[in-house]
């Protein structure tokens, strides 16, 4: 058995069952770029420092090169018993350069390693959630450019409330979604500070300089206290909890589009392309991916409460329990990815059902608050008429539209001629004119600012 590089004090080696339970390189491994260019600014900061020769320095390099070459090819070997990346690639890098290798350590330990390794792959993943979020915001403008002009009931408690375009419903998606790209951005510049050189919780004695690793790796400078440094995750559990954020309302989505392809609704019909079928009803056509996207949300919550019940026990500083941070990350950032890229995928392959949508406005009298802003009269005693106006359509199956002015006058004289350009979802929609409302003219302005925004033509 290869000695371990921190073998040192022990006269027995570990037992297999252990060395199995403890590794953690064949899911740290991921790591291995952010490790690597960890090690270049590590290296390149002792030397310029003194405290390792440039031709080491070059000879880390160089070797580091080689690595990463090897890795990214496919012939370098992962070695469970060298336990994680981080010493899969010190080890590899003394077999391939010998001696020099040996100095890269200087001033540095795994316990700051990994969590500049974490933070900085946290950044690059941030920055390709925010890019399927971007891509599901255009799809979904897209689909709003195609169904201009089409009304649906808006619910409330899933019971029929007043009609708003189909594109307000839209772009209320997509303002949810820019919420959480925000909240991407706060993430990514909360945690953008670099932990390396506290090495393994106390700093050290040696004169490195953390202020010049922390501007190689991009970081906004080195954080102030190297027990915080390497203690916390606050930072992974901020994104899990961006990411639940999200998951929740992709499961929104996929909760409504469910149901809209439904028969009793029958507002959306989605493609061939984005449905499966049933191995014993031959009939089936379901929306599965949109069932996912609702289920996997489940997986993201989980992800996120795994790294609370992780950390919520853990002593200041470094604890192994610390390793088991990475799983639950990387499975929550590859799910949401997932969800967004397969909710712009199905928003790209439905169609509304005009004519179902059509046929269900009549049904509900969406336009009842309309007709009570109509009656100039005190909000509360207008609420009491259009409540009796309703009641009497109930009694006599028909919509509000439907009932003689005499009728309208015999439950309040304060009824005119004027009362029909309030009724009717086409005229009551358009009612809704003040800022952020369901109105043509307001919801043409939103689109436009986003169509802008996200810089999409008119083809
Ligand atoms: N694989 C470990 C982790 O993921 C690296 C740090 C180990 N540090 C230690 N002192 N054992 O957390």
């Amino acid at each position: 058995k290869e000695n371990k590089l921190w073998g040192g004090r022990f006269e027995k080696s570990v037992t297999d069952c252990v060395e199995k339970f403890s590794e953690s390189v064949s899911f740290d491994k991921v790591l291995y770029k952010q490790d690597i260019i960890g090690s270049r600014a590590h290296a390149t900061m002792l030397a310029h420092q003194g405290l390792m020769s440039e031709s080491d320095r070059d000879a880390i390099l160089r070797g580091l090169d080689e690595i990463q070459t090897q890795i990214e090819d496919g012939h370098f070997v992962w070695r469970t018993d060298r336990e994680d990346v981080h010493m899969n690639i010190e080890a590899a890098l003394t077999d391939l350069i010998g001696e020099p290798a040996k100095k890269l350590h200087t001033a540095r330990s795994r316990n700051d390693q990994v969590v500049t390794d974490l933070r900085l792959w946290c950044r690059d993943a941030i920055h390709k959630i925010k890019t399927c979020i971007q891509k599901l915001q255009v799809a979904l403008v897209k689909l709003a450019l195609q169904n201009e002009g089409l009304i649906v009931p808006g619910y409330t408690h899933l019971q029929r409330a007043q009609p708003v375009l189909l594109q307000h419903l839209l772009l209320a998606y997509i303002e949810q979604l820019e919420r959480d790209a925000g909240r991407l951005i706060d993430c990514s510049a909360r945690l953008n500070f670099c932990p390396l050189g506290a090495c393994a919780l106390a700093g050290t004695g040696l004169p490195i300089d953390r202020f010049m690793t922390a501007e190689a790796l991009g970081f906004t400078s080195p954080m102030a206290n190297s027990i915080d440094a390497v203690s916390d995750r606050d930072f992974v559990l901020e994104l899990l909890s961006v990411n639940s954020i999200i998951a929740m309302h992709l499961s929104r989505i996929g909760e409504e589009w469910v149901l809209w392809a439904s028969e009793e609704f029958g507002f959306l019909i989605p493609s061939d392309a984005v449905s499966t079928g049933s191995s014993i009803m031959p009939q089936k056509k379901n929306p599965d991916p949109m069932e996912l996207v609702r289920g996997k949300s489940a997986r993201v919550f989980g992800d996120l409460m795994t790294l609370l019940v992780l950390c919520k026990g853990l002593p200041q500083a470094y604890n192994r329990d610390l390793q088991e941070d990475k799983e639950p990350l990387f499975d929550s950032v590859k799910t949401v990815m997932g969800m967004l890229d397969v909710t712009a995928e199905f928003a790209e392959n439905i169609t509304f059902n005009r004519e179902r949508i059509l046929q269900a406005l009549p049904a509900g009298h969406l336009d009842a608050t309309t007709l009570a802003d109509y009656l100039d009269i005190p909000f509360r005693t207008a609420h009491d008429i259009v409540g009796k106006s309703v009641a009497l359509c109930l009694s006599k199956n028909c919509q509000l539209l439907n009932l003689t002015l005499a009728e309208f006058k015999d439950l309040n004289p304060v009824f005119e001629e004027d009362v029909y350009e309030f009724l009717g979802v086409e005229k009551c929609v358009n009612k809704f004119s003040s800022y952020g409302s369901t109105g043509s003219d307001c919801v043409a302005k939103q689109l436009f600012q986003w169509t802008s925004k996200l810089d999409i033509g008119s083809n």
